[in-house]
């Protein structure tokens, strides 16, 4: 009895073994694979999802992983100077990338503002601001197309503190609350212009980010309410289109650009000098940044994807010869200026 019971089993087993046999073995070896990583990745990233959810987002980071071995192939071949790696964005298609999270919009403006001009003056081989301990921490703009409130909010902070006043950090959500339409040309979580986060904060003044948090959502504009704030005098646009006059502001400046953030070599991004092939005219330009330094090599450039994003939340740009700048970076480039005399803003 027991015997036949065994047989019964055994039988069984094969059958099964050959079934599976017809499914393709080192296929399906590599799916499981894959998904081990991909739970662990979601464990690490805090991803839940529902069961239909979770098949999609499988099938995206499935595909994005391929891609990533075979980027690393290339890497280890000595073909890319930049590696990527399976951040908060690994389930993310391009397109739903894209739609999410690159939300500058470059307005045809033309430079009547003051502009910093190239003066062939000598600076400095390599700068890195974070080390005159004027650059605050990367920030996480979330799921909310607020880029330009982050990048004119890095750039307002470094100039805060260059002038003077140490630590403080300044509040990204006031600019999408407040600097938006019909006096700025900004939509929040929308989208916008940097430019607006400068004009906004030397017009009204800017709350610190302790009495206006982050929420990550467009608000009703609450700038009443709140009691510490920063004045500043108006911003520099930087002569558009030249190395030289970016190198030499970068110098002495966080610099807000704008850039083209697309593809999938930006979105999973991990380190080293990044040079993949962009359109850098001014129409592709679609996210908001902060340079904050640069080497002989490379553009370093703050982000506000959060520090699992890239080398601790930044990102190395290669410095090609190339008008426009690797991704455009030399198209739109301004910094903001802090006057400590002036008088703070008083909210009636
Ligand atoms: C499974 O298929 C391989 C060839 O694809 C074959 O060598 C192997 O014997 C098969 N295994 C079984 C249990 O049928
Ligand atoms: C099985 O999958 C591997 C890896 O994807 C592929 O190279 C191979 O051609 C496939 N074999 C068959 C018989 O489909
Ligand atoms: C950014 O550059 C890529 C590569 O050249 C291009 O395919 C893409 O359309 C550009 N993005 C925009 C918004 O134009």
């Amino acid at each position: 009895m027991q015997k036949g019971l065994l047989t019964l089993l055994a039988i069984t087993l094969l059958a099964g073994t050959t079934l599976l046999n017809t499914t393709n073995e080192s296929n399906s070896f590599l799916e499981d694979e894959v998904m081990k990583v991909y739970q662990n990745w979601q464990k690490e990233h805090g991803k839940r999802y529902t069961q239909f959810e979770n098949s999609h987002r499988f099938g995206i980071f499935k595909k994005n992983y391929q891609y990533i071995q075979e980027h690393q192939q290339r890497v280890e071949a000595g073909l890319e100077t930049f590696e990527l790696g399976l951040n908060d964005f690994a389930d993310l298609s391009v397109e739903e990338f894209e739609a999410k999270y690159l939300k500058y919009r470059a307005t045809q403006r033309e430079q009547t503002n003051q502009v910093y001009r190239r003066s062939g003056k000598q600076v400095p081989i390599e700068v890195d601001l974070r080390k005159d301990g004027v650059v605050s921490e990367v920030k996480n703009q979330g799921s909310c197309g607020s880029c330009w409130a982050f990048s004119a909010v890095a750039a307002l902070e470094t100039a805060l503190r260059q002038g003077g006043v140490k630590n403080v950090e300044l509040s990204e959500q006031e600019l999408v609350d407040c600097a938006v339409q019909e006096e700025f040309e900004s939509e929040g979580c929308n989208g916008g212009e940097m430019y607006d986060g400068f004009k906004y904060a030397s017009k009204y003044g800017i709350a610190i980010r302790s009495e206006y948090p982050y929420a990550g959502v467009d608000q009703k504009c609450a700038a009443q309410q709140t009691k510490t704030r920063h004045q500043f005098a108006g911003y520099v646009d930087v002569e558009s289109l030249s190395a030289e006059a970016y190198v030499e502001a970068a110098s002495e400046h966080a610099l807000s650009i704008g850039i083209n953030a697309s593809g999938i070599n930006f979105q999973l991004y991990k380190k080293g000098i990044y040079n993949a092939k962009c359109d850098g005219s001014k129409p592709a330009l679609n996210h908001g940044v902060t340079n904050i330094g640069y080497a002989p090599d490379y553009y370093l450039i703050k982000n506000s994807w959060g520090q699992s994003w890239g080398e601790s939340g930044y990102i190395r740009f290669a410095r090609i010869a190339d008008r426009q700048g690797q991704c455009g970076a030399q198209q739109e480039v301004n910094f903001p200026l802090y006057k400590a005399s002036e008088s703070q803003v008083v909210f009636e």
